[in-house]
């Protein structure tokens, strides 16, 4: 079975009105190189740039998704700061990250996570959900029950629709550090997440992808987890030369 696997570019705080050439060779380079089929990409850059990339990169091959999104579940208002899910979605996003550990680090506590996640349903916008835990939490062998909690607290069973929905598993201890977990450590997350999400919410197959610190080396080996639908990256997307690599060597 060919499944799609998802290449996911999180720019972060990245990025400027030239960066629209990194996006174009990647679209460029997939235009002409047409072996690449089972995949899609995703760029999200800083919501500053996101509606005049989306609107000059017209390609079928690239969508663009949002980092962030206001949980004043309104489409405008006086609301000093934030952006709503019609403003995303008018600036060109169709995907919005909600829970990475960067933003729980600032101001997305569970709650506020939750009421993220469904006003982006509401929105029809299609979310990527990171859950992850940090060093202590594993060192203690407590991983699943940290990546369960964040999974029971955010995802409303009677609300949540799984078609729209793209898990990204992303330990905090591996974001940034240059060091990914081997594939058995993986290998068993991802199991034990399948049969954890099954039970609760009766879906038989999430997408579920891996971040935290893919390269163009690594992403060879994380490649032969059955369970992973692809990849959330953050440093080795900035560049064309070492994202377009990263889907190649996946796919090789
Ligand atoms: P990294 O970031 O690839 O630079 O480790 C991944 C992420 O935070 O999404």
């Amino acid at each position: 079975m060919n499944k799609t696997i998802y290449f996911i570019a999180n720019w972060k705080m990245n990025g400027n009105h030239n960066s629209i050439n990194e996006i174009e060779r990647v679209s460029n380079f997939f235009r002409k190189n047409t072996i690449y089929k089972f995949k899609k990409i995703i760029f999200c850059p800083p919501s500053n740039l996101l509606s005049s990339f989306s609107k000059k990169i017209k390609s079928k091959l690239i969508d663009f998704g949002a980092q962030d999104i206001s949980k004043i579940n309104l489409h405008n208002g006086p609301y000093t700061g934030q952006l709503s899910a019609k403003m995303l979605k008018d600036s060109g996003a169709n995907y919005v990250i909600i829970g990475h550990s960067e933003k729980r680090l600032i101001d997305e506590d569970l709650k506020t996570i939750k009421e993220k996640i469904n006003i982006a349903l509401k929105n029809k916008l299609k979310i990527i959900f990171c859950i992850g835990e940090n060093l202590l939490q594993k060192n203690k062998g407590s991983s699943l029950n940290v990546l369960k909690r964040q999974i029971l607290s955010s995802l409303d069973k009677k609300k949540i629709n799984f078609n729209n929905l793209i898990i990204a598993y992303e330990p905090i201890w591996s974001i940034g550090t240059g060091i990914v977990p081997s594939n058995n450590y993986l290998d068993k997350i991802y199991r034990n997440l399948k049969k954890f999400i099954k039970e609760k919410y009766k879906v038989n197959s999430p997408i579920m992808l891996y971040g935290g610190s893919v390269t163009t080396d690594n992403v060879v080996t994380l490649g032969k987890i059955g369970l992973i639908s692809g990849f959330l990256i953050g440093g080795a997307s900035l560049k064309s030369t070492s994202f377009i690599k990263i889907i190649k060597n996946y796919f090789k």
